[in-house]
């Protein structure tokens, strides 16, 4: 099987909780074709896509109560991947099992313990809490992409692409020469603590433009602040807020964008976006949200990521990295990944050692 090498005995998000019905999904995680079902009795199952008896992936089944039956010769499997019938057969043989694993519904996601089972730990789950706030309102999105999941995270990690990808969305806005004579100046630190790392990047006296300046209501000026925390194995959690000039925080947006990898150049990317403003039907609204959103990530970032993904497939060991001091999260993140690789006694993925040494 085309298990990846990946880093073990973390939650990896395998589905949206709105994806899991009472029909199967079919999803490659880390390599691994899975099946995913919500029971009758509202549990989550998530078992290897692949039926013991004669290899009929499981996703081609029905849900039966809490159970799955394969549509090639009626197999039953519970959610421990044990069989329970057989038809025309009573005694079940012992080898007739399938893998399962652990899930847990938290915060609009379905986070699945990739490792040993009896280790699963749902306090390492990151704590989203805003997400179920009264106050706040969540939309929750699902993406494929055709690339590592890397280098859609390394995405998310690198502010500094928004004010020239985004320019058309979600940009400052940059060269009002009336209004604005300089450049805003922008502040930056980056911290790492055990295997988190946390950045707060401001940009000071700014003016919006486009969806910022919506979402805020005026142009400002403002000073916009990004705070992001990267938790692994691909979890980055950030707020945008705009303060006025007297400090006061109208509007803050909370976003988690979360890589799974399906592949060695494919991945899963979930993610929500919660805000605190505009009352409870206001603008934004749901639909508001889902149709900018996908106009950013499907219109911008996405293409983006995939055509380096390519760039890098065409160059091979040729496409090297040169940071920057803008890419201090990134190459922050890239330095706990590796450090994690080699403590679990594995050589640390090309996509978190191809930049070079600052
Ligand atoms: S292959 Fe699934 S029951 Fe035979
Ligand atoms: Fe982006």
């Amino acid at each position: 099987m085309q298990k990846l090498q990946v880093l073990e005995n973390l939650w990896y998000v395998a589905a949206l909780s709105g994806e899991l019905t009472d029909k199967p999904l079919a999803r490659m995680i880390c390599g691994v074709p899975m099946v995913l079902y919500r029971g009758e009795n509202g549990n989550l199952v998530a078992l290897e896509d692949r039926c013991p008896h004669r290899q009929a992936p499981l996703s081609m089944g029905n849900i039966i109560g809490d159970q799955i039956q394969c549509d090639y010769h009626g197999f039953m499997f519970d959610g421990t991947g044990a069989c329970t019938h057989i038809p025309r057969q009573d005694k079940i043989p012992a080898s007739m099992g399938v893998r399962a694993f652990a899930v847990v519904e938290r915060w609009g996601f379905v986070w699945l313990w990739w490792g040993d089972r009896e280790k699963a730990d749902d306090s390492a789950i990151p704590h989203l809490p805003w997400t179920e706030e009264d106050h706040q309102r969540t939309q929750y999105f699902y993406f494929h992409v055709k690339s590592n999941h890397q280098l859609m995270a390394d995405n998310l990690l690198d502010i500094s692409h928004v004010d020239f990808l985004h320019k058309h969305s979600i940009a400052s806005k940059i060269g009002d020469t009336e209004k604005q004579t300089e450049a805003p100046k922008v502040t930056f630190e980056t911290t790492t603590e055990g295997n988190v790392v946390t950045t707060v990047r401001k940009v000071h006296n700014t003016l919006l433009a486009g969806q910022t300046a919506k979402w805020h209501g005026s142009e400002g000026p403002v000073t916009r602040i990004s705070t992001g925390r990267w938790e692994p194995p691909n979890c980055c959690i950030l707020k945008l807020q705009f303060a006025e000039p007297d400090g006061t925080i109208n509007e803050t947006i909370s976003m988690e964008h979360i890589m799974t990898p399906e592949t060695a150049s494919t991945c899963h990317y979930f993610m929500d976006w919660t805000w605190d403003f505009g009352g409870p039907d206001g603008y934004p609204t749901h639909a508001d949200v889902d149709q900018e959103q996908r106009g950013i990530i499907d219109g911008d970032d996405i293409p983006m990521v995939e055509a380096q993904q390519r760039t890098i497939e065409q160059f091979g060991a040729d496409a090297r990295d040169v940071p920057v001091k803008q890419d201090l999260h990134v190459s922050s993140v890239h330095r706990v990944l590796k450090r994690m690789y080699e403590d679990a006694g594995m050589t640390a993925a090309a996509e978190v050692t191809r930049m070079a040494a600052e």
